[in-house]
């Protein structure tokens, strides 16, 4: 039975892109429903473009009120009744009530080597450690942010001179690789952690 896959994003959507791309010809998933919580995300637009059914539930104005912007989100996704979530540059915190919904079939793509650098300015906290290697991991997504079982890793070297921004660009290439085969396999239920580079 082919699996439903239901993304959600906050901003230009190239993860996005790369997995709808990707679940083609004999891929044990499709993409139903790209939604975002900015509705002037500009992935949006790109998944129309390509077909996919969109929504956007704009957190504003529900001003803080996480319970009430997710029982909205909830809505659109289970109108969808997809079998995978994917988050891909979604960058609103989940509660653990909405990540219970969807226990062991959300994933998420992190711009770092996890367990190190949960949270955000991944790519500027490597540089000023001083680490040779950085990357991105694509996990499953508990209550603990950035904190569930790895499904896939891969790596690149820090190179003399990078700053944040190419740092950032090096790891978003292997993103665009790691993420749409880990979900290939994790479609055909092998969870068995991807490594590359
Ligand atoms: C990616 O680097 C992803 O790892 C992070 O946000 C960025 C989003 O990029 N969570 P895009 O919207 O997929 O282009």
């Amino acid at each position: 039975m082919t699996k439903r896959v239901a993304l959600l994003i906050s901003g230009g959507g190239s993860n996005m892109v790369k997995l709808v791309e990707s679940m083609q010809g004999d891929h044990p998933a499709r993409a139903v429903l790209v939604g975002s919580n900015d509705p002037e995300a500009g992935g949006l637009k790109k998944a129309a473009a390509m077909g996919i059914e969109t929504f956007a539930v704009d957190h504003r104005p529900f001003k803080g009120d996480r319970p009430a912007f997710e029982a909205e989100l909830q809505r659109q996704l289970e109108a969808a009744q997809p079998d995978i979530i994917c988050l891909a540059g979604f960058m609103r915190v989940l509660t653990e009530g909405f990540v219970r919904n969807w226990d062991g079939r959300m994933l998420n793509i992190h711009p770092s080597l996890l367990p190190k650098y949960k949270g955000l300015h991944t790519h500027k906290r490597a540089l000023e450690a001083g680490d040779a290697e950085a990357g991105c991991s694509v996990h499953l997504v508990t209550p603990e942010l950035d904190d569930g079982p790895i499904l896939g890793q891969a790596r690149v070297p820090v190179e003399a001179g990078d700053t944040a921004d190419t740092l950032a660009a090096r790891v978003l290439v292997q993103e665009h690789l790691l993420y749409p085969a880990v979900l290939r396999r994790f479609a055909a239920g092998d969870h068995a952690p991807l490594m590359l580079g």
